[in-house]
């Protein structure tokens, strides 16, 4: 008798738990932001290699020398990039000269060796390029209070990475019907709040590229993503070649063991 009571209780039990576990959860209300947010875009750069699995897949040079010159002329009047130094373009394919000219034309605040005084210098292909505002509490200031993030690390630092930048800046659009958008804020459905504060930075015709090729919209977030890209992991072709020939080696190691394990137990009879 007492096992069916306690057979019971135990159906009963798992009942209970079933039904909390399948019930329609009606208490919390419909996040109504989750329902315009969107997912990023799916596009891909050669970089990503064939099929987007990243192997064999390089930079395309001139892409990141387009999307430097992207970031020079539309991004880094508010975004700094400083863990990039001026001489690390050289692996974009800028020759020394080019490099030394680029960090020329940069401000870069220094102390005057002799007095000690703050002073600003002309840039060495040795200093990093130099952030737009002095501190954080200035470039809230100068945004609203938003805080444009310094972007070397941006593509590896957010969800998505290079097709969550790239969606992000190809995303602004009108907000839909009955949304109020907040004065100072801009509708972009890729940005976790759906409203961002940092203001439209492409227009078709932003940057004149000198090779020629169109600058859409598309085209310039693309290659401004690129460059980002490469800014928070330099090394990748580096990475992914190591990554190669250890995998070779491997192979060849493991065809040798094979022929090793046959020539060893060749006499032993089984
Ligand atoms: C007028 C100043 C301004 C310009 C120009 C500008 N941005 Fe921004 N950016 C901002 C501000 C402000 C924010 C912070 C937005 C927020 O938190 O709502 C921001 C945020 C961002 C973010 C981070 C978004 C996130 O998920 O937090 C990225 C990426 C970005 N900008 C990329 C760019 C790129 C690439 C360019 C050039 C094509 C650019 N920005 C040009 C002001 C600017």
């Amino acid at each position: 008798m007492t096992r069916w009571i306690s057979l019971g209780a135990g159906f009963v039990f798992v009942f209970v738990l079933l039904v909390a576990f399948f019930a329609p959860r009606e208490a919390t209300e419909p996040d109504p932001l989750k329902a315009l947010h969107l997912k990023p875009r799916n596009v891909q750069w050669q970089h990503d290699g064939p099929l987007g699995f990243g192997v064999l897949g390089t930079f395309d040079r001139a892409q990141l020398q387009r999307g430097y010159q992207v970031y020079t002329e539309a991004c880094s009047a508010c975004h700094g990039l400083r863990y990039v130094a001026f001489r690390n373009l050289e692996a974009l394919g800028f020759s020394e000269p080019e490099v030394r000219a680029i960090a020329r034309q940069r401000q870069i605040a220094d102390l005057d060796p002799n007095t000690g005084e703050e002073i600003t210098r002309p840039g060495l292909p040795s200093d990093h390029f130099p952030s737009p505002y002095p501190n954080e509490t200035a470039a809230r200031a100068a945004n609203n209070n938003a805080y444009p993030p310094d972007l070397s690390l941006i593509v590896s630092a957010r969800a998505g990475g290079q097709k969550y930048i790239y969606s992000l800046l190809t995303g602004y659009q009108p907000a839909p019907p009955g949304f109020q958008v907040t004065p100072g804020l801009h509708y972009n459905p890729y940005f976790h709040s759906v409203q961002i504060a940092m203001p439209p930075p492409l227009m078709p015709g932003r940057v004149e590229y000198a090779d020629g090729t169109e600058a859409t919209v598309e085209q310039m977030a693309a290659d401004v993503t690129a460059f980002l890209r490469w800014a928070a992991e330099p090394e990748l072709e580096a990475r992914r070649r190591m990554g190669l020939a250890t995998i070779g080696f491997l192979i060849i190691l493991s065809v040798l063991a094979y022929a090793t394990y046959r020539r060893v137990w060749a006499g032993v009879p089984h």
